[in-house]
């Protein structure tokens, strides 16, 4: 990535509003922003797996930090999780000054920023994020949230950090598939909103591509999606844009990941994509190229196109029935109406979902 970027969510006169940082060797921002105020502590929330990566890292900037750590993968984002995170806050003695770092993937900026957001009324929490899809999506915007009852994300608050740290070179120790799922989301971003962008990430997937050829796109990204944000941050309008493939990919998850062959988020995100877009076409609002075009992205990315498990489409159905953007008796759909493009607060039949669902367990020739 050539240098840094700063984007900013919320207006000039808003003493919440929240810088967000791009760049390639700039975790010395975190030092930056530990320095600037007096906190009565500071706790670096993470997971094992980026503890090791990246926590002796952190602890030499940042020697006056404790490190809180708990067991990764999407499982440890429950209300026990964060009931146990809660007490070891208070066993601190943690009070209002503390600050949280968020340091990991989705499933910690998620879980840090709602334990942030309640802990005696709200504590102050800086994300750096460390897996693509967190850089792209999960760390950006005030979305804090747990899993619930076998539902994704069903409870959670918005709440802004006070900074966001999005540093490229900690993304050198992801593998692959971790690349892919972040892929999804940044897929997703140019399907539903920016053709141009798409088309971008098309060329760089078109040869046998490297994870250092993505580092460009990560900051487009970023700025999409906060120019998205920013316009409408509790999504109750445009931003509900972002949820394209999210209402079929989440019940893949929950299902997936309840007879135990998880999918990563980007993976079902992935499927849940293909399937609402199959959606758009059954609708007559997208064309059949464009849907082929979809699937050619996703497939040069490496992500799933089919299901490689069994899994019950009564309960997919059904899983469908809890995402959160239901109103009254009706789930709303966000359904593209061309590359770049979609429309939300959409209606789909039982029929249309079952069929789409089905299109995901037929074999490839
Ligand atoms: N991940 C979708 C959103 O932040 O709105």
């Amino acid at each position: 990535m050539a240098k840094e970027q700063v984007l900013t969510i919320g207006d000039a006169d808003d003493e919440s509003a929240y810088p967000i940082y791009v760049g390639s060797g700039i975790l010395h921002r975190l030092r930056e922003r530990v320095s600037a105020r007096s906190y009565s502590q500071v706790l670096v929330l993470t997971d094992e797996q980026v503890e090791e990566h990246w926590g002796e890292v952190i602890g030499d900037l940042l020697p006056e930090a404790s490190f809180l750590t708990v067991p990764a993968g999407e499982e440890t984002k429950t209300l026990v999780t964060v009931a146990e995170i809660w007490e070891t806050l208070l066993e601190a003695g943690a009070d209002r000054e503390t600050l949280l770092i968020n340091l990991g993937g989705g499933m910690i900026s998620d879980l840090g920023g709602y334990v942030a957001s309640c802990f005696m009324r709200g504590i102050r929490f800086v994300n750096v994020p460390t897996s693509l899809l967190a850089q792209v999506d999960a760390s950006v915007g005030a979305k804090t949230g747990i899993n619930f009852a076998g539902v994704k994300n069903c409870i959670g608050t918005f709440c802004r950090p006070d900074a966001v740290i999005i540093d490229a070179e900690t993304l050198t120790t992801l593998d692959r598939a971790q690349w892919s799922a972040g892929l999804a989301e940044m897929i997703k971003h140019g399907f539903i909103y920016d053709e141009g962008y798409l088309t971008k990430i098309e060329k760089a997937l078109k040869k046998e591509w490297t994870p250092k050829e993505f580092e460009k796109l990560i900051a487009d990204s970023c700025r999409l999606k906060a120019t998205i944000v920013q316009e409408d941050e509790k999504e109750r309008g445009i931003r509900k844009l972002l949820n394209f493939g999210h209402t079929i990919g989440h019940a893949i998850e929950a299902v997936a990941a309840a007879s135990h062959e998880p999918y990563l988020h980007g993976e079902a995100v992935a499927l849940g994509m293909l399937a609402e877009s199959r959606i758009a076409e059954a609708q007559g609002i997208l064309d059949a190229s464009s849907v082929n075009r979809l699937e050619a992205v996703l497939t040069k990315a490496e992500l799933p196109t089919r299901f490689d498990q069994e899994l019950d489409i009564e309960e997919l159905i059904h899983m469908t029935s809890f995402d959160k953007k239901k109103s009254g008796e009706f789930v709303q759909y966000t359904l593209p109406d061309a590359p770049g493009s979609a429309r939300i607060n959409q209606r789909v039949t039982p029929e249309e979902l079952e069929e789409a669902l089905q299109s995901l367990f037929i074999d490839e020739e």
